[in-house]
């Protein structure tokens, strides 16, 4: 380059003046930035030939580009990628700068010096590249309610892509998930169209900026289009089997909001509806995205979707391509894809018009992006990559994005000074856990060294230093006596179908780790790292708090600062919490609705509930081979072994005669237990409910009528 501009100087210098005046005024009207955007498309498409124009439209990952980058020259290959796999030998920023600028500067040597736009998946901060700062998945910044915030995130997001110089993020994903067994489920911002309008909105204006042309602005791409979080039984890449009322009702509006802030690309789906792969479909990319809702940015294909559509590839370009796919995700057969093109395009399968509308598009948006005026990184920004005013902002995204399911009396806020604290726990010191997938690798990782971040533990020790704060992750400690345990538990990473999942029972090492520590009869908190609720009935009675802390990404100090309530938690769910695998698919509106805690519950408070109010029902469970059960409250209750009762059970729906005599559980003075003559068994449906008795709490106040509740086993 440098060279090259060199010589060109030397060569202008020698012209006569007027020979110079000749030059300037000769110059492409596409290269005038002073030209508005729509003159220079037209000035530039004119000048382009076949090969130019089918190679704006082909996506190549850097990986298969990257020992032959000559290749972007010789195709003319518009867009390069990084996927969640393509990793960079040295993680950092300023190399991955370099490769940017490497790439870059092929496509500089193309005839008509059409800069590339190249792309990343930035889904909760730059997640590729070591010592960016992670923001929680959208799950958790959909619990914060708080479009503003989830704003600033992205604003530093792309500020921190493009320290590198990457000028496009596949990013927001707007999928509105309605079941949580799909694996994508964490990277909705919940299960209401309200969350992907208001928070997709957000993450497009904090990514976008005012003008696309600000340096630090980068092509935003709403995800995936359209009915992706709709497909039976959550299946990733499923098909979405509604009729198409639904799809509008559910799966568009956010697409809409999206176009409504002017967003530059959208991804086409893997997903079909009712049958029919949305990446094939002219009748929602063309009919309903481009012409009914006005879409006038560009369509790009996900990885390696169109290949998919059927069995050759040639007929698979055709269709996708005709259906209204302006550039091709391919991500690694440039070669086959340039050949079919070239041969569609002569026999006039894909119309001409069509190419040029695809071409039209995409350079539209470099225009806009001001690529052509500043193709390169600007290194001046790597200092910004996870400095301490970025982390503060993701740590606040954490504690906001906490949602406070239950809580005992007296179990939270943690006492700092001189209080004694065991943490245990697979997710209590694991970075890697804490930020779940799409982190540094697709599928993300494990440990520490994963990148540069605080782990709850480690926030924990910072908020706390008076405190004695012990840590074993099996919960193996010699001295059990203690105020609190906090464990911290949940799933391991996943991305994508890895993650589709029949089974989500919080596993079960974490429920025998809940309940041996509960028997060091300190209170239990329970602190749940996952991408989607689980299925707690398992210990729902061995935990005297629970919090859902999602996937919070490199600032674990969030959740510390809710932990010792510095702040109080502020997270409302954004999905339905059900009891059971057999609720799923469960969404706030469905007929009979009655999850564990519905879509928007979440404790806003850490005040104890107020000395003489009726005492609130936790939680119940079969013990004592068949012949007690348990029920916990949220505050102290007074001996009732003398106490006239009536409670009434049920097994499988009718209810059993039996004496019934009850007392306070040894050691545990908020759980009631009830003895039995009769034998339950943990096949049988078990229900309670306390109709009347002279049972109360400890501050004296009367226990109210409460029930049918379910009797877990
Ligand atoms: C995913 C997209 C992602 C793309 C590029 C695909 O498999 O579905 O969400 O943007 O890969 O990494
Ligand atoms: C890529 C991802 C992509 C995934 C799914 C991986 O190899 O790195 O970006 O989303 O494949 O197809």
């Amino acid at each position: 380059m440098d060279k090259f501009h060199l010589l060109f100087q030397n060569v202008f210098s020698l012209l006569t003046p007027l020979a110079a005046t000749i030059m300037t005024e000769k110059k492409e009207k596409y290269l005038n930035p002073k030209a508005s955007v729509n003159q220079r498309v037209n000035d530039v498409l004119e000048r382009m030939t076949v090969e130019e124009k089918i190679g704006q439209m082909m996506q190549v990952d850097h990986t298969a580009i990257q020992n032959n980058p000559s290749d972007i020259t010789k195709y003319f290959i518009g867009s390069v990628l990084s996927g969640g796999d393509s990793e960079y030998l040295d993680n950092s920023t300023s190399n991955w700068a370099n490769l940017h600028n490497l790439m870059q500067s092929y496509a500089l040597q193309t005839r008509l010096k059409i800069p590339l736009i190249y792309g990343i998946d930035a889904v909760h901060g730059n997640n590729n590249i070591y010592g960016a700062t992670l923001f929680p998945h959208n799950i958790g910044l959909g619990c914060t309610r708080n479009a503003k915030l989830v704003e600033k995130a992205a604003r530093i997001t792309a500020e921190e892509i493009s320290a590198t110089g990457i000028e496009w993020d596949f990013a927001p994903c707007i999928a509105v998930p309605r079941n949580i067994r799909w694996g994508r489920n964490y990277e909705g911002f919940g299960e209401t169209q309200a969350l992907a309008q208001i928070l997709g909105a957000a993450q497009i204006k904090g990514l976008q900026g005012k003008s696309l042309k600000d340096p630090t602005n980068i092509l935003a791409c709403a995800k995936h289009f359209v009915g992706d979080g709709g497909t039976t039984n959550g299946i990733d890449r499923g098909n979405t089997e509604e009729i198409e009322a639904v799809i509008r009702k559910i799966h568009l509006p956010g697409y809409i909001s999206a176009i409504h802030e002017n967003v530059g690309s959208i991804m086409a789906s893997f997903n079909s509806i009712n049958g029919e792969k949305v990446t094939g479909s002219k009748y929602w990319l063309t009919d309903v995205l481009k012409n009914e809702l006005g879409f006038d940015g560009f369509v790009v294909s996900d990885w390696g979707a169109v290949d998919l559509l059927g069995d050759d590839y040639k007929d698979d370009l055709e269709m996708a391509i005709n259906a209204g796919i302006d550039m091709v995700m391919l991500p690694f057969r440039y070669l086959d894809y340039y050949n079919a093109m070239m041969s569609l395009v002569e026999e006039k399968k894909i119309p001409m018009s069509r190419i040029d509308d695809a071409v039209s598009r995409i350079l539209r948006k470099k225009f806009e992006l001001g690529l052509f005026e500043k193709p390169f990184a600007d290194r001046a920004l790597e200092k910004e990559v996870g400095s301490p005013e970025h982390r503060a902002i993701a740590r606040q995204c954490v504690r906001e994005s906490l949602v406070l399911l239950k809580k005992k009396n007296g179990s939270l806020p943690l006492k700092k000074n001189g209080a004694r604290i065991l943490v245990a726990g697979t997710h209590a010191d694991n970075l890697g856990y804490q930020c779940g997938g799409w982190t540094l690798t697709w599928q993300g990782g494990s440990g520490n060294d994963i990148t540069v971040g605080t782990t709850i533990l480690e926030g924990m020790r910072k908020a706390a230093p008076e405190a004695q704060i012990d840590f074993s992750e099996t919960g193996d400690f010699t001295d059990t006596k203690a105020d609190y345990s906090v464990v911290v538990v949940g799933e391991k990473p996943y991305t994508e179908w890895y993650g589709d999942s029949n089974d989500l029972n919080l596993p079960d090492d974490a429920v025998e780790l809940i309940k041996k520590v509960k028997n060091y009869n300190n209170p239990v908190i329970v602190v749940l790292i996952s991408g989607r609720p689980l299925i707690i009935e398992k210990i729902l009675h061995y935990s005297d708090a629970i919090i859902a802390a999602w996937l919070p990404g490199s600032e674990g100090d969030g959740v510390s600062d809710v932990l010792f309530g510095d702040y109080s938690p502020v997270g409302l769910l954004s999905n339905s919490w059900p009891k059971s695998m057999e609720q799923i698919p469960i969404n706030i509106g469905d007929d009979n609705y009655a999850p564990l805690y519905e879509y928007g519950y979440g404790i806003t408070s850490f005040k104890d509930s107020p000395t003489r109010t009726a005492p609130n029902f936790l939680s119940s469970i079969l013990t004592g081979a068949g012949k007690k059960i348990e029920l916990t409250f949220d505050k102290p209750m007074k001996d009732t072994s003398s106490a006239k009762t009536h409670f009434v059970i049920t097994k499988n729906n009718e209810p059993i005669r039996t004496e019934i005599r009850t007392s306070l559980k040894p050691n545990d003075d908020t759980t009631i237990v009830l003895d039995l003559d009769e034998e339950l068994s943990k096949q049988d449906e078990i229900t309670v409910t306390f109709y009347f008795g002279n049972v109360e709490s400890s501050d004296g106040a009367q226990l109210e009528t409460f029930g049918p509740v379910d009797v877990v086993k």
